[in-house]
């Protein structure tokens, strides 16, 4: 029998037990081996619960029990998981998380500590949610060279972008209904900011890479300027608007970022709406991939956290190989990376707007304004123009 024990029985953790205990028989088959959830570790007590048996409070009992092989950390946030995770894993118990905030901030130290002590630090569920995006990485891509990796990877700004297109509606006015409805957080500001969305595409950048890419050096923007309006132009441009992490390997060095990008119905990401999320995966000798599926909730992530438990019971004693070194990777400043712009500008500057940008399209559908959409440009030179432009009242990238 392997002891699993569960560190934070929210959302994430109440589902881990739900799929250990729902898909029993299929999991041991799959881990040759009997597992058995034998700690819930939460702060709180859960009377009436199912579990209650298996609640503590104390992580020392967890890591003092020699059955226990594999932890569970779904508590979410630096610490106390980054402290417990770490201690687990030097006392040879394998850890398996969902946590993308402290897997992006301290993930290659983790999984040399895992190394170090002959077991699994595996973060599936912390990217994408249910979607299977790490292991693929890991595992199924080992012989192409990924040039670039392109995601909607937080199902929150997805939902909203999505229901603003369908029903014309502001970004505050769907953000309150979604809080309402409990799609989105009393505290959006992870999600809308694109805070969340830039842990995710590190996380894969790292696994691109296998060098250490920080999320702090990644360029981020969220959707709260995104308008209606916005969305009419979006349309008109046979586009969508959607909030992008993206990374990509150039000829002169790395570049990532996470912005609203207005979409050509062409692309995939294009019909990847509502809570789902996808990330689209391009190798030098496969071409373009896709993975797609919910990349949150109970159950879907749960799955994920779950299929790490299987893996880490299929290779006790033993570290499967992840590369993602310690060193860090210097990335392109997003200043010398292009793209097309769009544009929106006050009709009376319309005449400098000419002068100032190579123009490929003009729309015209606003009273009293302009839409452009610029050749490729650098960030550097787009920004330096738009100073010039006091008439211009938004910009959104493209992407083709
Ligand atoms: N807040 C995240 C999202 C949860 O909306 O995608 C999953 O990481």
């Amino acid at each position: 029998m392997v002891q699993v024990a569960v560190l934070g029985y929210g959302t994430v953790g109440s589902g881990v037990v739900e799929v250990i205990e729902k898909n029993k028989e299929k999991i041991n088959l799959r881990s040759e081996a009997e597992l058995n959830v034998k700690y819930i570790l939460d702060l709180r007590d859960f009377p009436g619960d199912p579990y209650e048996d298996k609640v503590v409070h104390d992580i020392n009992l967890i890591l003092e029990d020699e059955e226990v092989k594999i932890v569970c950390e779904t508590m979410g946030g630096i610490e106390p998981a980054f402290t417990f995770s770490k201690r687990a894993l030097e006392l040879g118990k394998s850890v398996c998380t969902s946590n993308k905030e402290l897997v992006a901030a301290h993930g290659p130290e983790l999984l040399e500590i895992a190394k170090a002590n002959k077991c699994n630090y595996l973060f599936e569920a912390s990217v994408g949610g249910g979607i299977p995006i790490i292991r693929p990485m890991n595992y199924s891509l080992t012989a192409e060279k990924i040039e670039s990796i392109t995601g909607i990877l937080n199902g929150t700004t997805n939902y909203i972008l999505t229901k603003m297109e369908r029903e014309g509606a502001d970004f505050s006015e769907v953000l309150k209904e979604a809080q309402e409805k409990g799609y989105a957080e009393r505290n959006p500001e992870a999600d809308v900011e694109g805070h969340d969305a830039c842990r995710k595409i590190a996380i894969l950048s790292s696994l691109m890479t296998g060098k250490y890419v920080k999320y702090q050096d990644i360029y981020t923007e969220g959707i709260t300027k995104i308008s209606a309006e916005d969305f009419r132009y979006a349309k008109e441009l046979q586009t969508s608007i959607k909030l992008l992490g993206m990374s990509k390997d150039t000829k002169d060095g790395y570049e990532a970022m996470v912005a609203p990008f207005m979409i050509s119905d062409d692309h995939p990401l294009h019909a990847v709406n509502g809570v789902f999320n996808a990330i689209f995966v391009h190798g030098n000798m496969l071409g373009d991939s896709m993975f797609y599926g919910r990349g949150a909730g109970k159950l879907p992530t749960a799955s994920a956290v779950v299929s790490d438990v299987v893996d880490c019971a299929r290779h006790l004693g033993k570290t499967i190989i992840c590369i993602w070194d310690k060193e860090e990777l210097s990335l392109k400043d997003y200043r010398d990376s292009s793209k097309e712009f769009f544009l929106r500008v006050k009709k009376e500057g319309w005449e400098k707007a000419k002068e100032l940008f190579e123009i490929q399209q003009v729309v015209e559908i606003i009273d009293g304004e302009v839409g452009i959409v610029t050749k490729e440009m650098t960030e550097r030179a787009f920004e330096e123009k738009a100073a010039k432009l006091p008439e211009m009242i938004t910009r959104i990238r493209m992407e083709k």
